[in-house]
């Protein structure tokens, strides 16, 4: 059986965390294939928020299977205070949560790295989340990472003190005013190491293989989003792991041809956490009202995010990069009560009109052209069904339809499970 896939088509926060959860009980398995606890993926049900960063939105059902794969960085530390917040609320995921073993850790070192490298930066900082993606992923890369196998390996501490102490001199290197405690840090980590090893490894490459065999259906859930891709998103503003399909390919051990629907999810107008270029972001009270009603601030980081109008021309090379199938519309509800939207359709760049994104879009280079729309006044957060949608949302949602050539087949209206209006029949 074809594996699906659910990406985050903006600067991430577009709301996949919400969409797996939905979409759950129509899968097996949920799979995380890259990123770490930068992610942070919120859950409302039943009146109450849940916040996941490293463990697959689908821990909440019953029968699901989840799986943490080999291109997710796994902190102990973070992880072990998902695993505390889920036994709170009674949920049984020693059976349900699968880890593999070719993962990275995310050692204490490698935060106090991504701090110092920030900090070194002066004004060109990333703005990244600090939880110390960068600095591992460079050790992936750079073959000197250490795996959650390694942690079954007798001699992984010698290792982890290798690394940890060549870290301690580039941290030095740096020459920027950093404290810390090591020893605290370790102590806390080598207790979580120990809850992340009463957990099942596994081969995870032959277990998606078997399950696929198996008919199995399988859903790879994304995090942050296509724009911090490693490749193609506003490089270096970007994270350090490829977000976008080809991704899940490497980030799970999927073959290309065993990829199904491409579910692409976006905000119905834009956010961006950190740095980097945004054509679209607004300095004014629409951008202001977006913030506020959106609670537009980082689910990781409580930063408050960069509002914008929605940027089709990034949107429609989103869609191209992933092979989007499907689309799914979130926050539409807080959009209500704007007198026109904005949809940037082209931009300006180079004394030129263009339609694609070109390789730089800093406000020196690109300057965003509009098409105008008439907004609504209801409330949409407690309909339930596409016939109830006011007529300008649906104009607004055709508009988007037609430019991208693609259904947009979940409109969502809260952040609640239920404030969920399917527009058409999924898959
Ligand atoms: P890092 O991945 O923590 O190094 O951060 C790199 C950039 O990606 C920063 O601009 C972060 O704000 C952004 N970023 C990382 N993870 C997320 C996410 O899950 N949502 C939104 N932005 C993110």
């Amino acid at each position: 059986m074809a594996v699906d896939l659910l990406l985050g088509l903006q600067w991430g926060d577009e709301g996949k965390g919400k969409i797996v959860d939905v979409l759950t009980s129509n899968y097996n398995i949920i799979a995380r294939f890259q990123g770490g606890p930068n992610a942070g993926h919120t859950l409302v049900f039943n009146g109450k928020k849940h916040v996941l960063h490293t463990i697959p939105s689908g821990i909440f059902h019953d029968d699901a299977t989840n799986l943490v794969g080999n291109g997710v960085v796994i902190d102990p530390v973070i992880f072990k205070g998902e695993l505390d917040k889920l036994e709170e609320q009674n949920i049984d995921y020693r059976k349900s949560l699968l880890i593999s073993r070719k993962a990275h850790i995310i050692l204490p070192t490698h935060r106090l790295l991504d701090a110092a490298s920030e900090a070194s930066k002066g004004k060109a900082k990333i703005g990244s989340t600090l939880k110390g993606i960068g600095p591992t992923y460079m050790d992936k890369t750079g073959r000197n990472g250490i795996r959650v196998g390694d942690l079954e390996l007798s001699d992984w501490k010698e290792r982890y003190r290798n690394l940890a102490d060549k870290h301690e001199s580039m941290i030095a290197y740096y020459n920027v005013d950093i404290e810390y405690n090591l020893k605290e840090l370790e102590e806390e980590f080598f207790k979580a190491i120990d809850v992340l090893k009463s957990l099942t490894f596994i081969d995870s490459e032959e277990y998606i293989y078997q399950a696929q065999k198996a008919e199995k259906s399988i859903l790879a859930e994304g995090a942050q989003g296509s724009l911090l891709d490693i490749d193609f998103g506003t490089y270096p503003f970007v994270t350090s792991s490829n977000t976008t399909a080809a991704g899940a390919c490497t980030g799970l051990g999927v073959a290309p041809n065993q990829i199904g629907d491409v579910f692409g999810i976006f905000k119905a107008y834009t956010t961006r956490v950190g740095s980097g270029p945004f054509p679209t972001e607004l300095f004014d009270e629409d951008g202001k009202t977006m913030g506020r009603v959106g609670n537009e601030f980082g689910a990781t980081t409580g930063r408050p995010r960069r509002c914008g109008w929605l940027d089709l021309v990034a949107l429609k090379y989103a869609c191209r990069v992933n092979g989007v199938t499907q689309l799914m519309m979130m926050k539409g509800d807080v959009l209500s009560g704007f007198k026109t939207l904005k949809v940037c359709t082209q931009y300006k760049y180079k004394g030129k009109t263009i339609s694609h994104l070109p390789y730089n879009i800093e406000p020196e280079n690109v300057e965003p052209i509009y098409t105008e729309f008439s907004g609504w006044n209801e409330d949409l957060t407690e309909m339930s069904d596409a016939s109830e949608l006011p007529k300008a949302l649906n104009e607004y949602i055709d508009f988007l339809e037609k430019e991208l050539e693609i259904p947009i087949t979940i409109v969502s209206v809260g952040p609640d499970r239920k404030q969920t209006i399917f527009r058409q029949q999924l898959v």
